[in-house]
Formats: structure tokens, C-alpha cells, sequence
């Protein structure tokens, strides 16, 4: 048999293989609610402008509403002979109705309705994940605030740099978070456009009133060119390049904190609801959680990447390539969602070792930038010449293998003679960190004043 919604002019149905590499309702019917959401706007409009009964437009929304209920309560059958989701649901709406349903579809297509259930559908998503990316960054900002004053090692190439404070490390990633949402945002302002009423591509004859759909569904306007309408996944590759720079934040996150957990360092602790064990080493606490949400930004950027290359020298409008769009895409959106989810839980639940974190901290002459800084100062030395003094100061005490303050003063002395004893008040951590006052450094009072304004930021109601 022939397909009921296009199978006028043919004889057949298709080859099973042609049903199997076209059929989408495996994975759009993700997409029902918004599709029945943006049908029950068109049925009314079409009413409104006189192009259907006003009586037949009532059934179809109360049919949508029915058929609404049926796909939540999971009594719907998908049938993969009906291609889509737009398709199963108007084939179920013509059981429901008879032909009143088929008024349904005058003065639209597959193309504009797919085009629009799509762009719901991210918007949708983009809110969600917003509500999550700031969840995240209270957990952060609370963390940080506790930690304002908790010494830790600073790297560069992840060698021991200068002491920072643990509030400012956590601080930083809430800078990106935010960052990553004004992304998200961006993207959501410019995708909030409707396609609907674009029809196949070239627009309509019927007097239809696309200002009028797209306000009842929550756009700010239509689409203003029929051929870009149902030709275009920018909503979608821009929604996917910002998940994969967020995803690449939470994977740099998630390194960190391998390596903190990891007892080379031991700078941290992960509770045991973010740890598993393993089945053969009974004192391994792994942090899978964290190796996951490493892992987890290949799928995302490769969706990306993936559509990207659908997209790539498509002739304009509509072609079935573009169908392709939305697999890589659900996957990317939960997929980032979890991960959210999960640096949220490890973030609340993590212990900082503190001694640990101040006795790296001080390792590695970390305070050696203070001295030469002291140098400078109280001396008047040029910078070039504290550091290369400093470098000496340095080389003595690892010949001798001891911490910086450990030298005696006349040991300084004979690399620097106007030293004096006031260069031991800059060497200890503590003093470095709230040394580092400013805008922007790690000085506890810093963090504190940084963390409040995050908090009052994050408290106000969006
Ligand atoms: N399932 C299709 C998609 O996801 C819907 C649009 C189909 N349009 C068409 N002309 N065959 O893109």
C-alpha cells in the first residue's frame, strides 16, 4: 500500500530498506509536545483567519489535546511506516476525527512544522539548562565562600606557581559558567524566531497570519524569508557550539579534580555518593563521576561537528538531510545536562584537604615571586635584578633542601646584604595570598567580596 499522507502518486509502498533509512519517529517523537503545541496554534489561527470552520478547528485542538494526554500516559503507538512524528500524530488525529483532520495541515508542510517544533524544542532545552548552569554556580559561589581564606598551590604547565586560595580557583569556573550562559542566551535570543507558515518554502496563498502564531507559541516574531525558514539549523549548531565550549569547561574542571583526588596529590576528597570502588583493589575510591564528565565533551563537540558537516553545501531549501540535525543534537543536550548534574553533586559534596593544600602550597618556592616583589619594593632593586637575586636566594635553599623562610637571614645576606629580617613577613603562604589584593587577585578578602556579588547575582530572579 501506498503512504496515506503523499502516496497519491504512487502504486507501492516503499522497500523496507527505504522505510528503515527514512523513518525519523524513532527518534523525533521526542519532539510531540512541541509538535502538537505548534499545530493547536496553527488550527487556531487558520480559524481565526476564516481558512478553516471554526467548529473543525475545535476538534482538531481538543483531538491534539487527546492526543496529548495518550503520548504522556505512553498509550500512543508510534508506527514507523508513518515516517515521523508529525505524521503519527495527524494520522492519529484523523482516527480520532475523520476528515476534519485533514484541514490540519492546509498552509503549512512538514518543512516549517519540523523547522518550528525543533526551534521549540531547543528553546525548551536552553531554559533548562540555564536553571542547571546556575545551580552549579551557587554550589561554586557557597564553596568559595567557605574557602576564601584556604590556602592551595596555583599552577602554571601544572607546576607549583604561587599560592591561591581555594575560593579562588572555584571562582574561576563560575566566570565561565557565566560566560557559557550568555552564550546559551545569545543564542536563544536570535533562535526565537517562527518558522511556521514558511510551508514548504515559498510561502502560501492562503491569507494566513504567521504574526499570530508566533506570538501564541512564545517567538518574538516570524522568520522574515521563507527559503531560510525551513532551510536553516543555525538554532541548532550555535545551541551545540556553546554546549561544547561549556562542556569543555566542565572537562577542564573535572580533570582538576582527578588529579586533587588522586593520593599523588591528595589535595581533595569526593564524597562516597560521587566515588566508586573497584572489584578487585579494595581500597580504591575511583572518580569515575569526574573521568565521565572529562570524557563525556567528545560526544557533544562531535555532534557539533557532525551537523556542521550536514549542513555543509546544502543547497537551499528543505532537504532530507537536514533530518540528520536532531539525533547528535538530543544526545549532546542531555548529554550535558548529566554532566551538569553530576559536577553539581561532586562540587557540594567535595572536602578539601586543607593541610595538604597549604603544605603544597608552600612547596616548590612558591613564594619566591614575593620576595623578588619585596626586593623591588623595600629595596628599590629593578625587577630584572630582584628576580636574578632571588634565583640565587632560591638555589641556596635547594642546595640545602629547605623552604625558602627556612634560610637563615645571613644566609640571605650574602646574596643580597641590605636585606633585612622584615623579608620572613612576605615568604610564609598566608601572607602571599592577602598580598595579592588586586582586582581580581586571590586575596581572601577578594574571594569573600567576588563570592557576594556572584551570590547576589544569582539570587536575583531571572
Ligand atoms: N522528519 C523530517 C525531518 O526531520 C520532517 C520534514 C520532512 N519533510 C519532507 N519534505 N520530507 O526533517
Amino acid at each position: 500500500m501506498s503512504n496515506k499522507m503523499w502516496g497519491g502518486r504512487f502504486e507501492t509502498g516503499p522497500d523496507a530498506i527505504m522505510e528503515e533509512i527514512n523513518a525519523s519517529i524513532g527518534f523525533d517523537q521526542r519532539l510531540y509536545a512541541q509538535d502538537i503545541a505548534g499545530s493547536k496554534a496553527h488550527a487556531s489561527m487558520l480559524a481565526a483567519k476564516g481558512i478553516i470552520d471554526k467548529a473543525d478547528a475545535e476538534k482538531i485542538v481538543a483531538g491534539l489535546d487527546t492526543i496529548l494526554s495518550e503520548i504522556d500516559a505512553g498509550d500512543f503507538t508510534f508506527q514507523r511506516a508513518l515516517e515521523d512524528i508529525h505524521m503519527n500524530i495527524e494520522s492519529r488525529l484523523a482516527v480520532l476525527l475523520g476528515p476534519a483532520a485533514g484541514r490540519l495541515h492546509t498552509a503549512r508542510s512538514r518543512n516549517d512544522q519540523v523547522a518550528t517544533d525543533f526551534r521549540l524544542y531547543v528553546r525548551d532545552t536552553i531554559d533548562t539548562l540555564d536553571a542547571q548552569f546556575k545551580d552549579l554556580q551557587k554550589a561554586l559561589v557557597e564553596k568559595a565562600l567557605v574557602h576564601s581564606g584556604t590556602v592551595m598551590p596555583g599552577f602554571t604547565h601544572l607546576q607549583t606557581a604561587q599560592p591561591v586560595t581555594f575560593g579562588h580557583h572555584l571562582l574561576a569556573y563560575v566566570e565561565m559558567l557565566g560566560r557559557d550562559r550568555g552564550r546559551f542566551r545569545d543564542a536563544r535570543a536570535r533562535l526565537n524566531e517562527c518558522p511556521l507558515g514558511a510551508a514548504a518554502l515559498a510561502g502560501t496563498s492562503f491569507p494566513i497570519d504567521r504574526f499570530a502564531t508566533a506570538k501564541a507559541l512564545g517567538f518574538d516574531r516570524p522568520t522574515a524569508n521563507s527559503l531560510d525558514s525551513v532551510s536553516d539549523r543555525d538554532f541548532v549548531l550555535e545551541t551545540l557550539a556553546a554546549a561544547s565550549i561549556a562542556a569543555m569547561h566542565l572537562s577542564r574542571f573535572a580533570e582538576e579534580i582527578v588529579i586533587w583526588t588522586s593520593p599523588l596529590t591528595g589535595l581533595l576528597k569526593l564524597s562516597d555518593r560521587f566515588t566508586t570502588g573497584s572489584s578487585i583493589m579494595p581500597q580504591k575510591r575511583n572518580p569515575d563521576a569526574a573521568e565521565l564528565v572529562r570524557a563525556k565533551i567528545g560526544r557533544i563537540a562531535g555532534a557539533f561537528s557532525g551537523l556542521l558537516m550536514v549542513m555543509k553545501g546544502l543547497a537551499l531549501a528543505y532537504a532530507k538531510d537536514m533530518q540528520e540535525d536532531k539525533e547528535g543534537a538530543f544526545d549532546a543536550l542531555s548529554t550535558l545536562s548529566l554532566m551538569i548534574a553530576a559536577t553539581s553533586g561532586m562540587v557540594r559534596d567535595m572536602v578539601p584537604d586543607e593541610k595538604r593544600m597549604k603544605d603544597a602550597a608552600g612547596s616548590g618556592y612558591s613564594t619566591a615571586t614575593d620576595l623578588a616583589d619585596w626586593l623591588v619594593r623595600v629595596l628599590g632593586l629593578p625587577f630584572r635584578e630582584a628576580h636574578h637575586v632571588t634565583g640565587r636566594i632560591v638555589a641556596l635553599a635547594a642546595g640545602r633542601d629547605v623552604a625558602l623562610h627556612k634560610l637563615s637571614l645571613a644566609d640571605m645576606q650574602e646574596v643580597e646584604p641590605r636585606i633585612t629580617n622584615e623579608v620572613f613577613g612576605v615568604l610564609s603562604v598566608a601572607k602571599s595570598v592577602a598580598s595579592r589584593v588586586s582586582y581580581g587577585g586571590t586575596a581572601p578578602k577578594n574571594v569573600r567580596a567576588q563570592a557576594k556579588r556572584w551570590l547576589k547575582q544569582l539570587d536575583k530572579p531571572a
